[in-house]
């Protein structure tokens, strides 16, 4: 199982269905509804794919560090791919709205990745552009559950691949996860990652020393707002004109 088959593989797991899934319609209508996008940690270019296809006539750019996933993406050329982290956003004030979709937003660790991934994504957006992401709620404790799930089964050409989680350390809001990548009970491969869950107030104080002011904040796909009990943190934040 190689990158490009992990690249394949997520894929194959989560796809992107605008009807079927809350979450990618919820994503999808905001594209298509603004002008010019730029999709940080875009992974193999789903939601802007499903935007083109569905007769988005602006521009739209990608932009993430993996090669792999990236590779897919490339697959539209009538969209900019770009090679890079949130950090290495080199745009000035050309989008309306920036996207980090499906918790990409969660791979940002440090405070000062976190801080200079938003002012990045700030620059490259017009005076009052939108930043539109999703980060998990820490109240939840997700990974509790991730880790005793029942490993899910994947389809690749004709192999049955199952994956699951380990959860190897939580410390303070950053869990460290690993992915175990397996078929008929042999580890094809384990993929070590971290997450960060910040809290809503966490949340807000970065956005707002970036020079953000928060429109909506959602606590589901269906614009229920934000409580200590919601499972998701769902942000639009506004890019406020310098003083
Ligand atoms: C869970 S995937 C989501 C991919 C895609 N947005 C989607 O909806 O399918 C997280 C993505 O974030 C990317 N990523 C990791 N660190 C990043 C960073 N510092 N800046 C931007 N993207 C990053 C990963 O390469 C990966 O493709």
């Amino acid at each position: 199982v190689d990158d490009a088959a992990v690249a394949e593989l997520y894929d194959a797991t989560f796809g992107w269905d605008p009807v079927a899934l809350p979450a990618d319609g919820f994503w999808s209508a905001l594209v298509l509804a603004a002008p010019s996008v730029l999709d940080v940690g875009c992974g193999t270019g789903a939601m802007l794919h499903a935007a083109r296809a569905a007769g988005h006539a602006g521009r739209l750019v990608g932009i993430d560090p993996d090669p792999a996933m990236l590779a897919r993406a490339r697959t539209r050329t009538d969209i900019e791919w770009v090679a890079g982290r949130a950090v290495d956003c080199r745009w000035q004030g050309e989008f309306a709205l920036a996207t980090m979709v499906s918790h990409a937003f969660q791979c940002l660790i440090t405070d000062d990745e976190v801080r200079d991934s938003l002012a990045a994504i700030g620059r490259s957006l017009v005076d009052g552009g939108r930043f539109a992401f999703e980060t998990r709620h820490p109240g939840a404790r997700p990974w509790e559950a991730w880790a005793a799930a029942e490993p899910s089964q994947v389809d690749l050409h004709g192999r049955t691949l199952s994956v699951s989680y380990e959860i190897d350390d939580v410390t303070g809001d950053v869990v460290t996860l690993t992915e175990v990548t397996a078929v008929g009970g042999e580890v094809l491969r384990r993929d070590q990652a971290e997450l960060r869950f910040l809290d809503p107030a966490g949340l807000n104080g970065f956005l707002r020393d970036a020079g953000f002011e928060i429109e909506d904040q959602f606590g589901d796909w269906d614009r229920t707002p934000l409580t200590d009990a919601s499972t998701e943190i769902i942000t639009i934040a506004r890019k406020t004109p310098p003083h």
